[in-house]
């Protein structure tokens, strides 16, 4: 047996797609394991949304090198390779910057992992895929192995609408939907093998449109699957929220109060620098008809402090869309000025300091608010879907249909159930409840 050890960054695909490499490696005799010094292959699951991300790939891969030398003078040999955004992104550069690599696959590509390494065998030598291949990756990609509580599933990948700060467009292609045969035929296996929660994925999940059918229908049909419990998706962007999809969060029992819609800003000057196309109001308005479907839903958001041109008065207007529309959690960063993107080279760039100080009132403003929404599900019973243990023992953890971690004290035989908690406290992190 040989053995895989993948390290995955970045965002919930490439999560997905790891357990997919990990799928389609299975076949030639190599198992999973947690550490790197034991593995025969090394994959780092890369991301490049970030210049901190991207950069952290190569100090990591410094480090394989040592490794990989060091087996090598035992007789054994340690495959290095780069998969992601960042293979997709810098191609040869990667070898270039560390030629300990041995092979670089893009996020399209990898479903050729296989071959590449047979070819890579062959002529002792190393091994380069970052085209994006007409033959959809997802047909040659064998069914899952197995699956957690809650699992993944890409059903849409690539994006469209090249918001001027985003890498994206170009490490993962063009919007493309599979076949909801495909995705219903996988959600099947899923459930099959252990899943009680799917979180339908996209870099832009709610422009699905496989097979002429769009999202709610997509959900209604996988909410006919026996056994499964919760439906979640993310990405959303917020011009591709249509009325069918509004409403099936008021019809469909399964699909979770739960909506992570990113709007970047609160000021029409900075999304229209974005291109983000819509307003602000276009966004309050939205979150109301979303709101008015579902009253209870959680709302959470990205934002981007510091992005070109952004002036004390435009990073205010975030701060009071914040305050208008009430987050449960929110993810919120620096701008990060990325090579080939058209706002990396505007010419005014915000100082480092200025970013800083942004993102750190925003931060605490959405940590308020986020206190705020765990705090008013005290006293609640609310249906927890347990995932796992805990890491104190005789605790397992479960999650709200608002996705907040919940810690109970029970037996592990609850997991992969829904029971009703009643919630007693919140810490920093996580709720705690009782069986009620
Ligand atoms: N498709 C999703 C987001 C994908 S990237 C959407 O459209 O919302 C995830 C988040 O990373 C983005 O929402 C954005 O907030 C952040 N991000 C993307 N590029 C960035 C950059 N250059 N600098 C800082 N944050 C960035
Ligand atoms: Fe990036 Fe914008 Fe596409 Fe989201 S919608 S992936 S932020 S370009
Ligand atoms: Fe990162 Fe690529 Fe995801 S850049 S956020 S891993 S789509």
């Amino acid at each position: 047996m040989k053995k895989l050890h993948i390290k995955t960054y970045g965002c919930q695909m490439n999560a997905y797609d790891s357990a997919k490499m990990a799928d389609l490696l299975a076949p030639l005799g190599y198992a999973a394991t947690d550490a790197a010094e034991d593995a025969d292959m090394v994959i780092l699951n890369t991301c490049h949304i970030r210049e901190k991300a991207a950069e952290k790939v190569y100090s990591e891969l410094g480090k394989l090198r040592t490794l990989k030398n060091r087996k090598a003078q035992d007789g054994n040999r340690m495959w290095l390779a780069v998969a992601g955004c960042v293979a997709q992104a810098e191609g040869e550069e990667i070898v270039r910057r560390q030629p300990a690599v041995d092979l670089v696959v893009g996020p399209q590509s990898y479903h050729r992992l296989p071959e590449m390494i047979a070819r890579a065998e062959r002529e002792q030598g190393r091994a380069l895929e970052t085209d994006f291949p007409a033959l959809e990756k997802f047909d040659s990609i064998p069914a899952p192995r197995g699956s957690g509580v809650s699992a993944f599933l890409t059903v849409q990948e690539g994006c469209d609408k090249f918001c001027t700060f985003c890498v994206v467009p170009y490490t993962r292609g063009a919007e493309h939907s599979r076949a909801p045969d495909a995705v219903l035929a996988e959600a099947r296996t899923l459930v099959a093998k252990g899943a009680r929660e799917i979180v339908l994925l996209g870099q832009n999940v709610n422009a699905y449109e496989g097979g002429g059918w769009n999202m709610a229908k997509l959900c209604a049909a996988l909410a006919g699957i026996e056994g499964l419990a919760r439906i979640r998706y993310t990405t959303s962007h917020p011009r591709d929220m249509d009325d069918d999809l509004i409403a099936a969060h008021r019809d469909n029992p399964k699909l979770m109060p739960y909506l992570h819609l990113p709007v970047q800003s609160g000021s029409d000057a900075m999304l229209e620098a974005m291109n983000r196309q819509h307003k602000a109001d276009d966004y309050r308005r939205l979150v109301e008809r979303i709101r008015a479907a579902r009253p209870d839903i959680a709302m959470t958001s990205d934002f981007i402090v510091g992005f070109p041109g952004e002036s004390d008065a435009d990073f205010e207007a975030t701060l009071q869309l914040v305050r208008d529309v009430g987050y449960a959690t929110a993810f919120s960063f620096k701008y990060s000025r990325r090579p080939g993107t058209p706002a990396s080279t505007l010419r005014k760039q915000i100082p480092e300091d200025v970013k800083a100080a942004r993102l750190d009132a925003l931060q605490k403003l959405l940590l308020s608010q986020q206190y705020d929404f765990d705090d008013s599900r005290i006293g609640q019973v609310l249906p927890v879907l347990f995932e796992r243990a805990a890491r104190q023992d005789g605790q397992v953890m479960g999650r709200t249909p608002y996705l907040q971690p919940v810690h109970v004290t029970a037996q592990g035989a609850l997991l992969g159930t829904v029971a009703d908690v009643r919630i007693e406290r919140r810490t920093a992190n996580s709720l705690h409840g009782v069986l009620a």
